[in-house]
């Protein structure tokens, strides 16, 4: 099953970069399909995702059709084709959060984003994902807020954490320059 969404636009500005950076990444590879996969995880680790314009660059280079590229990243749930939000939630989905209503957790998350896992909120505040276990289990169910895990994350946790950051951008905002 496949878990990312289509790729969200991106600026003129970042094509060009994100083009720029991947023919870079490419000059320390050969021409083998048998790179493809390194390839995509050396492009993203550049990048931070794999947005449609490095696809295309990778495909050219390997000389294989862009599907067959999108296939793999699209198949894979390391890959993203979205750029990285500012702050990253990763919901955990291991055994003892899926238990304890993780999929609960994630579905709150995607409504109050207006997202799905995989994407990130156009004003790239926020991207969404899921992780397997972060072993903390006793505080299932988790959700990995900018690396620090958060006890207990129901829905009315996800709002409180929502509501933390909008009051954090408000004070930075009316804060004097
Ligand atoms: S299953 Fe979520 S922290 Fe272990």
């Amino acid at each position: 099953m496949t878990r990312n969404s289509f790729p969200q636009p991106i600026t003129r500005q970042e094509e060009v970069e994100a083009k720029q950076k991947t023919r870079r990444v490419l000059k320390g590879f050969t021409k083998k399909r048998a790179n493809l996969i390194p390839i995509l995880q050396a492009v993203q680790r550049k990048l931070g995702y794999l947005p449609r314009i490095a696809m295309a660059e990778i495909a050219i280079f390997l000389d294989i059709p862009s599907v067959d590229v999108y296939e793999v990243v699209t198949f894979y749930n390391q890959f993203r084709l979205n750029p990285p939000g500012k702050h990253s939630v990763r919901v955990c989905l291991g055994t003892a959060c899926h238990m304890k209503g993780g999929y609960i957790t994630l579905d709150a998350w995607e409504r109050r984003l207006k997202i799905k896992r995989g994407d990130t909120t156009p004003d790239r505040e926020f991207d969404l994902d899921t992780v397997a276990c972060v072993g903390c289990c006793t505080m299932a169910p988790v959700t990995v807020v900018d690396e620090k895990p958060e006890a207990k994350v129901e829905p009315t946790k996800v709002d409180g954490l929502l509501l933390a950051f909008e009051r954090e951008k408000q004070q930075t905002s009316e804060k004097p320059q």
